[in-house]
């Protein structure tokens, strides 16, 4: 299952998720299959750090109880992983960069300078979330650094209008930085050739398909200070963007738990192994498991997906949830108010190979 960020708790939208590949975990052992299942929580990037930082303490204190609750969120769910571990581990570290310098090596990174809008106050680079104004093409008010909701136009952080910056209500000036780059579109016929092979529901592979008959456009990898996440090798405290440690971190559980259990990573997930790779993700996180991760893979030592199983969101009353909406329901508040069963049941009823939202 995708790994939940560790700055929030477990919610209906994970359940449907974990519950689902759960159901087909215990399927597969009942048919005769050997299923190892692997999550972890998805330790780095900005919210995580700053969540620590509104709270006063590291990020490495503030992680470990919210895996700890998550475990505990899910168990309650029925949901037990063969292993649950972190982002923030030495294997993952490890993995990122063995990953990172196999493409590095291959010729898929390279560097660029580039212009973004930046906190004089909190003397950082902001992320598109970080940075509200007006949408240079229609005007509408209080929109988001990547795109305009109000006409769908999308746009980069700065070129808004009257731009802020949510953290400090300041307004950002613009700071020119080196960034690194994987060059997405060299995977273009490694992607196309996972496109034909890998098992995927049919608006998933369309979808794809759709994103691999344009040009791809490279793939911003690298964050400047102050970052919570691992430093990128061979640079100058430059680290690596989130979402790049973020899937290395299923190899991670996966070489947690092979230490501790007589086999290792190759036997598992190396390019011969005889095991088969299932993800069962959202259909928000299409891009990042059926292109960039993909391509990650590429040129490291492991195998690609043998099949990504996508589902929709959890709706309450036919809207999205949402903690301002007050519609937002943790799957904790679930079980002290309903037996999970019930809810396991109704998500089995309803889950089917289609990618619809599944309503409360
Ligand atoms: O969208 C999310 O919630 C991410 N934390 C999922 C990461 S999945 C994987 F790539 F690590
Ligand atoms: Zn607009």
């Amino acid at each position: 299952s995708a790994l939940p960020y560790a700055n929030g708790e477990i919610h209906m939208g994970h359940v449907l998720e974990h519950v689902q590949t759960d159901i087909w975990v215990r399927q597969m052992r009942m048919f005769g299959h050997e299923v190892l299942s692997f999550c972890a929580d998805d330790a780095h990037g900005a919210p995580i750090m700053m969540k620590a930082e509104e709270l006063g303490v590291n990020p490495e204190e503030f992680i470990p109880p919210v895996k700890k609750a998550h475990i505990a969120s899910l168990k309650k769910f029925g949901v037990t992983y063969t292993n649950y571990h972190s982002t923030h581990s030495e294997e993952n570290e490890q993995l990122s960069n063995e990953v990172y310098l196999a493409a590095k090596e291959a010729g898929y990174i390279y560097k660029e300078e580039i212009e973004q809008c930046f906190d004089q106050d909190k003397q950082m680079f902001l992320a598109d979330r970080y940075v509200t104004g007006e949408c240079p093409k229609c005007s509408a008010q209080n929109q988001y650094g990547d795109g305009c909701d109000s006409c769908g136009v999308t746009y980069s952080a700065t070129e808004l209008v009257n731009p802020k910056s949510t953290l400090t209500g300041s307004t950002p000036t613009h700071k020119i930085s080196e960034h690194v780059f994987f060059n997405l579109e060299k995977s273009k016929d490694l992607l196309k050739q996972f496109l034909k092979t890998a098992q995927m529901q049919k608006p998933i592979v369309s979808k794809l398909s759709e994103w691999l008959d344009g040009d791809l456009k490279s793939w911003d990898i690298s964050r400047d200070e102050p970052y919570f996440g691992f430093s990128i090798p061979e640079e100058n405290n430059k680290y690596f963007y989130v979402w790049v440690d973020a899937p290395i971190g299923y190899l991670a559980s996966a070489t947690n738990w092979a230490e501790k259990n007589h086999t290792n990573l190759q036997n598992l997930w190396g390019k011969d192994s005889e095991y088969e790779i299932h993800h069962f993700i959202g259909k928000d996180i299409t891009y990042f498991h059926g292109l960039f991760w993909p391509a990650l893979l590429e040129n490291s030592l492991y195998k690609l997906p043998d099949s990504i199983h996508v589902h929709g969101f959890v709706t309450v009353n036919g809207e999205k949830m949402s903690k301002s909406k007050g519609n937002f329901i943790t799957a904790d508040q679930f079980a002290d108010e309903c037996d999970p069963e019930f809810l396991r049941y109704f998500f089995a009823s309803k889950l089917n190979s289609k990618i619809e939202d599944l309503d409360l």
